[in-house]
């Protein structure tokens, strides 16, 4: 139980620095797309509801737990997760490692897309018949290309370490996204026929509410979007030595996350409604993915000399988010070698990048498989990752936590409350969000390990 060598793991320059790359890691392509798209799936309104009340009840809980650990340890999660829980847990911190691998694989393969679209806007190079473009973008070798250009700018960031690489690259790109898509969200109400675009984004169907379905959606969408489940928010905390009360942290974080969220879907459906591209959201239903870049485009051509300006920014600020949030995928992996192997920083983001970039490249040929890999890690995997580690806060170590959150959380109350959610409401909830995902989550593994043959 010796304390680990601080000074060489690297810190954070500034609490803001740490909050910037937490929101950062946060907003990501889940909230350009993912979010509008489930919105609009589920109930518009009503969605939006569910998910805010599972943010406030279990996605902030479970962050303000992520972020506890990291601070009290100042260990990478598998090592902290041993030291505070004995080697039985060690495992979830493995667990983690495999979420930060597989998810990065495939979201490095969209933020290629992302990054292939940006470089074409800025060069009008965008044809008109953007189905048959992004056929040719999104699979193949194109794909790979793109994919792995993202990697290695992921890894050039990491590698830069906490202050040099990754507080300095959020420092400039959050403010940046933030600029633009606030930008753009105004731009969204001067556009003809908006309005039934916010009507139908908005719609409130209240019957949606209590079904199962918009249960799992909110919860599996909220895990995403909050980088929750596996170990990405602790390691960032292993980083903060400053004693800031760490709910009130969390509680920006996912206000900040949730804000970009719906602000996202304030340009996406207006932009779709004023051109009359509704039909293909539903057409393209599948690749939740595909739909953004195939019907943004054709709006953002209808838009004339406009549209050549606006789309580059929005490419662009996807970009931001995708780069921001791949880089603290790459740090849980990162992270654990560097603490549990005693590699270098550079090596291991080499390494492990490497090994990422390799693992991607059946989903750049494939959008089922790369489908399923979101299915299977970038969903089911996170809530059970959240769920044992509510478990393992609220029942393994909750008189230190509660002894860690107190040095900064003031309010005796607000601590009991954040450990009665962890304690019984996380755990439960969670619990029946994994029944329910089941059985679509075990079609998904098969539909991988299948694909392996
Ligand atoms: N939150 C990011 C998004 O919305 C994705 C992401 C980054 C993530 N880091 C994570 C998801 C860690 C889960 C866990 O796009």
């Amino acid at each position: 139980m010796t304390a680990p060598a601080t000074s060489s793991r690297g810190s954070w320059a500034t609490r803001a620095g740490f909050i910037l790359a937490a929101i950062g890691s946060a907003v990501g392509l889940g909230n350009m797309w993912r979010f509008a798209y489930k919105a609009s799936e589920g109930g518009g309104a009503a969605f939006v509801v569910v998910y805010i009340v599972f943010v406030l009840l279990v996605g902030m809980p479970l962050m303000t737990s992520e972020f506890v650990i990291g601070r009290l340890t100042q260990e990478s999660p598998a090592r902290a997760l041993r030291r505070l829980g004995g080697s039985r847990w060690a495992p979830l911190g493995w667990l983690f490692v495999l979420c930060g691998l597989g998810i990065l694989a495939y979201y490095s393969v969209i933020a290629g897309w992302t990054m292939r679209y940006a470089i074409d806007a800025v060069r009008n190079a965008i044809p008109s018949d953007t189905n048959a473009y992004f056929g040719q973008v999104a699979t193949g070798w194109d794909a790979v290309g793109f994919h792995v250009a993202f990697m290695v700018l992921t890894i050039v960031v990491v590698a830069g370490g906490i202050k040099g690489g990754i507080e300095r690259g959020n420092l400039i790109m959050m403010p940046l996204l933030f600029l633009i898509l606030i930008g753009l969200a105004i731009w969204a109400t001067t556009l003809p026929n908006g309005g039934p675009g916010y009507a139908y984004y908005l719609r409130p169907q209240l019957s949606a509410v209590f079904t199962r379905d918009t249960l799992t959606r909110a919860a599996g969408q909220s895990f995403f979007s909050l980088s929750l489940g596996m170990g990405a928010l602790m390691t960032y905390a292993s980083y903060l030595r400053s004693k800031t009360n760490l709910g009130r942290e969390a509680m920006v974080v996912a206000l900040a996350d949730t804000g970009v969220a719906f602000t996202a879907g304030l340009i996406v459906f207006p932009l779709m409604f004023a051109f009359g591209l509704q039909d293909q959201i539903t057409q393209i239903g599948e690749s939740t993915v595909g739909a953004l870049f195939i019907t943004l485009p054709v709006g953002f051509e209808k838009l004339g000399r406009v549209g050549d300006y606006v789309d580059s920014i929005f490419f662009v600020m996807l970009f931001f988010a995708a780069l921001t949030s791949a880089i603290s995928l790459l740090e849980v992996v990162v992270a654990a070698l560097v603490d549990g192997f005693q590699w270098t920083r550079k090596r291991a983001a080499w390494t492990a990048g490497a090994a990422i970039a390799a693992l991607g490249i059946p989903a750049a040929f494939n959008t089922t498989f790369l489908g399923n890999m979101d299915l299977f890690v970038g969903n089911f995997l996170l809530i059970v990752g959240g769920f044992f580690t509510a478990l393992f806060v609220g029942y393994k170590m909750l008189p230190q936590a509660k002894a860690e959150l107190a040095q900064g959380m003031e309010s005796i109350f607000t601590r009991n409350t954040w450990a009665s959610l962890v304690r019984y409401v996380a755990p439960v909830v969670l619990l029946v969000v994994i029944v329910f995902l089941a059985k679509q989550s075990w079609d998904a593994f098969v539909g991988l390990v299948t694909f392996a043959r």
